[in-house]
């Protein structure tokens, strides 16, 4: 099967196309023909070595296929595997241990970790959604505990998991910030929050103090957002490196999302997604062959929505 490999860490130019075998799936785990697959940060992050699954995995790791999330067509069942059908169309990420790699032909997943795409949806929508879909779920509603009438800022309001964040806590009842740069804040207005253009505006002087803050910034805005919450208000912070010292010292909540699949939540939430009620953005399609742009452009922290990789050609 097509595949994008690397030999090793490194760069965007270490991604190349090139062949590898087609997984075995295992009694739990079905065959999936991907149709597309979604890219996220943490894609460049495990290319370049730098994040922690990047640090567990060994030389017989490589040639490593990347992407941690797709919508595909089950090809093949494993021994045994009830409950799912060879034709049916189903999304997900697996767990961050497990090794599927989704920027290919064919990805082994566990049944576990997949969910019903709804007939006639789009494939390239539902390839970019588990994993960003799972991170805002785990932010906004688990950790973050979002509740009616609070007030909630969003740093990379139109992000992949930002704008998902952003809807997630309106729907909950809350008041919601976000902060973008200028060319975004048309995002920001329409996904229903108050904008900030953090290029020309300083967010501590134009919204009020928060009862929760989802920062998937970090570097710039992870201090100043300790002195923007109520007393005994939270922070969810979506980079995995991040240090959360400052705010324990300080007795302030303070998270960064940890999680597994959720395929019955990501099931629940599927009819939306393919109406638009949940809105995903999706502002790039490119064939496999362009994956390093991809992730060159993720790489520039400013990508918007979610860049998907079209398998079917
Ligand atoms: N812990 C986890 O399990 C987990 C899961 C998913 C993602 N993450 C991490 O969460 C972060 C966001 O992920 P993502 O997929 O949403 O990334 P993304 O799609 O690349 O979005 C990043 C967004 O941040 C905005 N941004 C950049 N600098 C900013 C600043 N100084 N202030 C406010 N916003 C700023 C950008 O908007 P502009 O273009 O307008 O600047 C961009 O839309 C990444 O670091 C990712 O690795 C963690």
């Amino acid at each position: 099967m097509r595949a994008a490999l690397i030999d090793r860490f490194g760069g965007p130019d270490e991604l190349y196309v090139g062949e590898a075998p087609v997984p075995e799936p295992a009694a739990d785990e079905v065959l999936v023909k991907v149709l597309a697959a979604g890219t996220n940060p943490l894609d460049y992050k495990i290319r370049d070595g730098s994040s922690g699954i990047a640090k567990k995995l060994t030389p017989d790791d490589f040639p490593l296929i990347l992407g941690r999330e797709c919508c595909g067509v089950i090809e093949a069942l494993g021994s045994g595997v009830t409950g799912f059908e060879v034709g049916q169309t189903v999304f997900g990420m697996p767990a961050l241990t497990h090794p599927a790699g989704c920027y290919a032909e064919f990805v082994a997943m566990p049944i576990d970790c997949l969910a019903p795409v709804p007939d006639g949806a789009d494939p390239i929508l539902f390839g970019g959604t588990a994993l960003v879909l799972s991170t805002a779920l785990t932010a906004a509603v688990d950790q973050g505990r979002v509740q009616q009438g609070e007030k909630v800022l969003i740093h990379g309001g139109t992000g992949g998991v930002g704008q998902l964040s952003v809807q997630l806590c309106l729907r909950a009842g809350a008041e919601v910030w976000a902060t973008a740069s200028t060319r975004n804040q048309d995002r920001l207005v329409e996904l229903g929050a108050h904008p900030i253009d953090y290029s020309t505006q300083e967010f501590t002087q134009v919204s009020p103090k928060m009862d929760l803050i989802i920062d998937g910034a970090y570097f710039d805005t992870f201090l100043p957002s300790l002195d923007h919450l109520v007393d005994g208000g939270r922070i969810v912070v979506l980079p995995s490196l991040a240090d959360l010292s400052p705010a324990k010292e300080r007795g302030i909540e303070a998270h960064i999302p940890v999680f597994g699949p959720m395929p019955d939540r990501l099931a629940a939430l599927a009819p939306d997604i393919a109406a638009g009620a949940l809105s995903i953005e999706i502002a790039r399609v490119l064939p496999l062959e362009q994956v390093a742009d991809a992730h060159r452009e993720l790489e520039t922290g400013h990508s918007r929505g979610k860049i998907v990789l079209d398998l079917r050609a």
